[in-house]
């Protein structure tokens, strides 16, 4: 199979600094963004310029090669070691994130002369983008196997090739599937209050030539109930051992949806999004955000000034909601908690 390929970059390492693509910016404007201090990282992580589970775990990777980088002069690691620390404090709930710092931690723990950390430092980083892209490619062909030519598929926020270094996980699946002339339909919820399904997915498929159509969150159970949709595809953010995922807010109910409607209900994730510490996702943290995400609909305020606000940003899927896990590895199925274990002890 010819490699999939889709028209941007979301992240480069570029001489000495990073380039990203501004999410926050994105559909109207398609602006790349010069990073150039781990602080300026951590603000690109909090605000979503970056976003997505395995992006934001290569966007912590760059972040700590870019502190060796203007840290080279002090011969001491530990200002490394304290960027590390603080990149980690950005976002809770994915867990690529602190999977992805604990590898520069590493190399950083097996530090030669400072010249040579910055170069390792570097490598790792480029070699866990990298990787991110293969295993994004790994999805895409386990994930087009679920597939048939006229399907329709839902799904839920952004978890396309603007969440990874690749060509993303719940949509990889898609991306392979059009490449290979399968006629696919894809219904994408907006995905309230950030509107990545809106902003992000509807605009990265139909630059892509696949056909998408965006409905409000709201709308779920309608489309479900009176359209025919074939599977729902998600992608995660943090998966339990029992194979329980938190993915973007409003994935539980979609899956509780789905049950309903008879549609099998399918996350796509890379073994990086997997936390076997964590027996179920009763452990897994859940980032709350800022109140103004709600209260406010781009400059206009639309709830009064003293409403209390609870903005949780992602929730947890039960693993009996799941019908089965695709991952670069391969499709698990059910009983999850014994396919995750097979999977993670097998080479
Ligand atoms: O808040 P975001 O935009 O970072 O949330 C993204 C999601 O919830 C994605 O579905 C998840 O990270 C998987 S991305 C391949």
């Amino acid at each position: 199979m010819d490699k999939v390929r889709v028209g941007f970059k979301t992240i480069e390492w570029v001489k000495d600094r990073v380039r990203i693509l501004d999410q926050t910016l994105l559909p109207e404007s398609v602006i790349y963004k010069e990073i150039n201090s781990p602080a300026e990282m951590r603000e690109a992580i909090r605000l979503l310029r970056v976003r997505g589970a395995p992006l934001i775990g290569i966007s912590g990777a760059y972040g700590a090669a870019l502190s060796a980088y203007r840290h080279r002069m002090s011969g001491s690691v530990a200002p490394i070691r304290d960027d590390i620390r603080l990149l980690r404090r950005t976002r809770p709930t994915a867990v690529n994130l602190f999977w992805a710092l604990e590898r520069m931690q590493n190399i950083l723990d097996e530090a030669g002369p400072s010249g040579e950390l910055r170069d390792a430092l570097l490598r790792e980083a480029v070699l866990i983008h990298e990787e991110d892209a293969e295993r994004c490619r790994g999805i895409g062909t386990n994930g087009f196997t679920l597939l048939d030519d006229g399907f329709t598929i839902m799904t839920h926020c952004n978890a396309g090739a603007l969440a990874t270094g690749g060509i993303g996980t719940a949509l990889a699946p898609v991306y392979v599937a059009h490449s290979q002339r399968k006629r696919i339909r894809v219904f994408a919820s907006e995905t309230r209050p950030l509107l990545q399904g809106a902003r992000l997915t509807a605009w990265e498929l139909a630059q892509n030539g696949v056909d998408v159509t965006l409905i409000v969150d709201s709308a779920r159970g309608h489309v479900l109930a009176t359209e025919k949709v074939n599977c729902i595809i998600v992608g995660a953010d943090r998966i339990a051992a029992n194979g329980d995922t938190a993915n973007k807010i409003g994935t539980y109910p979609l899956s509780v949806l789905a049950r309903e409607h008879g549609v099998p209900f399918y996350v796509a994730a890379p073994l990086s999004t997997f936390d076997l510490t964590l027996d179920s996702g009763k452990s897994i943290p859940i980032e709350k955000r800022d109140a103004d995400e709600i209260a406010a609909f781009g400059r206009r305020r639309i709830a009064p000034g003293d409403v209390t606000i609870f903005n949780p940003a992602f929730d947890v899927t039960p693993h009996e909601y799941i019908s089965c896990i695709i991952t670069e590895k391969g499709v698990l199925r059910p009983p999850l908690k014994e396919s995750i274990a097979d999977c993670f002890s097998t080479p």
